[in-house]
């Protein structure tokens, strides 16, 4: 694509824009109030907005290689904070995707600078699901299970955070769900977790009972 093209783009996107609203831009500019944060990978095929038929305002958005939470990380955990205590969306979605390249990449070992530390969390995620994976023969199938398996873990890593414990104990939301994109089909999969349930059975491990619960 010539890189001008985009510009050109830009023109004709806010031209359709005012056609439908002419204050479309003026109501935009007054703020945002999302119901979702979304979380998924950097994937160029995997386009949030677009994916989920939402508009401009509609959902909070964080993108990293293979969609990963991981607790030290001060961007995630700024954007999760900032949707939950701030925006107070109603759900955070962690939303993974067949055929990522990261989740391939930990499926495949190799020397890749600096992106060894950042796939060393999916590594992990294979360890931690080893069994199940191992018995797993056709390659395909073992490179979407990891993909399923990683969006569980990171969803797992959204309810270890206090700021997302601390709402959940005053509100009962955010709400956090677990999906799959499908890129040979363009279908939304929702893995139909149910994280209270889960965090439940972890409670003993990781409930940091925030202050103000106690
Ligand atoms: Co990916």
């Amino acid at each position: 694509m010539d890189f001008n093209q985009i510009f050109k783009n830009n023109e004709k996107w806010i031209a359709e824009k005012l056609a439908s609203n002419p204050d479309y831009f003026t109501e935009l500019s007054k703020g945002q109030s999302p119901e979702f944060l979304y979380i998924g990978c950097s994937d160029s095929r995997v386009t949030a907005e677009d994916l989920m038929g939402v508009q401009p305002g509609e959902v909070f958005v964080h993108r990293n290689i293979a969609n990963q939470v991981i607790p030290i990380d001060n961007n995630v955990n700024s954007v999760v904070q900032y949707a939950v205590e701030h925006l107070k969306v109603k759900h955070i979605i962690v939303c993974g995707h067949y055929e990522c390249g990261g989740v391939k990449a930990a499926l495949h070992p190799s020397d890749m600078g600096q992106l060894n530390s950042w796939l060393q969390t999916l590594r992990d995620v294979r360890r931690l699901h080893k069994d199940e994976l191992e018995k797993i023969s056709d390659p395909q199938q073992l490179f979407d299970r990891l993909v399923e398996l990683n969006v569980r873990e990171q969803c797992m890593n959204i309810i270890k955070i206090d700021h997302v414990q601390r709402s959940w104990y005053k509100t009962g939301f955010p709400k956090v769900h677990g999906w799959v994109f499908d890129v040979r089909t363009g279908k939304l999969i929702d893995l139909g977790m149910n994280l209270e349930k889960e965090f439940m059975e972890i409670r003993v491990i990781y409930d940091l009972k925030p202050l103000e619960n106690k």
